[in-house]
């Protein structure tokens, strides 16, 4: 997610869940064959398995893109063909390119021919007044025929004109059951559901459809939610048990970009919403956004933050309950 998943956030979703496949944000194949390279697509070994998600729509560039990311040992390269902002669309990639199925295939199997690695994409049902029966099929065919490994569904449209990128992620309505009949009929096809998912129990749910759940902001804005894909999905002991262990476990990784320089805000902004609901979550969300951003903000600061939060499950418990 633009903005939201760059290194710092996604080692830090590591400490909380050693299976979930973590994604980039989206680089455009532009970014990624003229620009900064390893400040675009550096990464900690930390972080496998993780996915670099791609931007574009010429076969070449992306063989090329596809290529690189090899090079800087992705796990996965996935094709966005989801994203609904007026910049995107002048490059004529992201969402417009549900209206292109046939250059996506040509996208998909271009890659697939320059790399070894997964193959994957991300799309929507549909856009504008696309007829998402046929549109979200013929995409599947034309990336199924590519060779594409797993498709990933953002169960609305995208309205091209007219909505900002926020509005198309809540405004046009969630289709689950649309997601639900394309593996009914690609039963080969792995096909995970994204939007609008926000809890286990939803995701659970989902996964007698589907072979995989992506989450979004969910993830982002209450990352304690990853603490129970290990035990629940794989049947592994989470590696922490709660967000105070995360913290520590995430100690070294913090440290060590301070060494190189990081700023501490820069890493610590990602873990707002860590230990949302409990007594002091909003004391150590004001406390990092005031001095994480401070010159000489150190690993202290963050132990400072977390000070203000309360141990006490109980007072947890009850304040869950309460909201329930
Ligand atoms: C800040 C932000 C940035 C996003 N950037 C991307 C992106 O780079 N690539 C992408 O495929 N989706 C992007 N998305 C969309 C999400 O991946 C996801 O499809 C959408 O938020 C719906 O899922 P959710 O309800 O679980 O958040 C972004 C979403 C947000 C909130």
């Amino acid at each position: 997610m633009m903005d939201w998943t760059d290194r710092h956030c996604r080692a830090f979703h590591r400490v909380l869940s050693r299976r979930a496949r973590l994604y980039t944000e989206m680089v455009t194949t532009g970014a990624v064959i003229h620009g900064p390279r390893e400040r675009l697509l550096g990464f900690s070994d930390v972080e496998h398995p993780v996915a670099v998600q791609l931007g574009g729509s010429d076969p070449k560039d992306l063989a090329e893109a596809a290529r690189i990311c090899v090079d800087f040992g992705y796990d996965e390269i996935n094709l966005n063909v989801g994203c609904p902002s007026d910049r995107v669309q002048n490059g004529r990639f992201g969402a417009c390119l549900m209206q292109e199925p046939v250059l996506v295939g040509e996208c998909v199997a271009a890659m697939k021919a320059a790399v070894s690695l997964p193959v994957t994409v991300k799309c929507r049902i549909g856009v504008d007044d696309q007829d998402t029966e046929e549109a979200l099929n013929r995409l599947t065919d034309c990336v199924v025929a590519a060779g594409c490994d797993e498709l990933t569904v953002h169960a609305r449209k995208a309205w091209l004109q007219g909505l900002s990128p926020k509005e198309n992620r809540d405004i046009p309505p969630l289709d689950y059951p649309r997601v639900y009949r394309l593996k009914h009929a690609r039963p080969d096809l792995p096909i995970a559901i994204n939007g609008g998912i926000k809890t286990m129990a939803e995701v659970h749910e989902h996964l007698k459809h589907v072979d995989g759940v992506m989450l979004g902001r969910v993830a982002y804005h209450e990352p304690e939610i990853l603490l129970a894909v290990d035990p629940e999905l794989y049947g592994e002991a989470a590696p922490v048990a709660d967000g105070f262990e995360a913290v520590a476990a995430y100690e070294p990784y913090v440290a060590e970009q301070l060494a190189r320089g990081e700023r501490l805000h820069n890493i610590t902004r990602h873990m707002l919403g860590l230990f949302t609901g409990r007594p002091g979550a909003r004391a150590y969300r004001r406390h990092l956004a005031t001095e994480a951003v401070k010159p000489g903000a150190n690993l202290q600061t963050l132990r400072d933050a977390v000070a203000h939060v309360s141990r006490e499950t109980a007072a947890l418990e009850a304040r869950l309950a309460a909201a329930e």
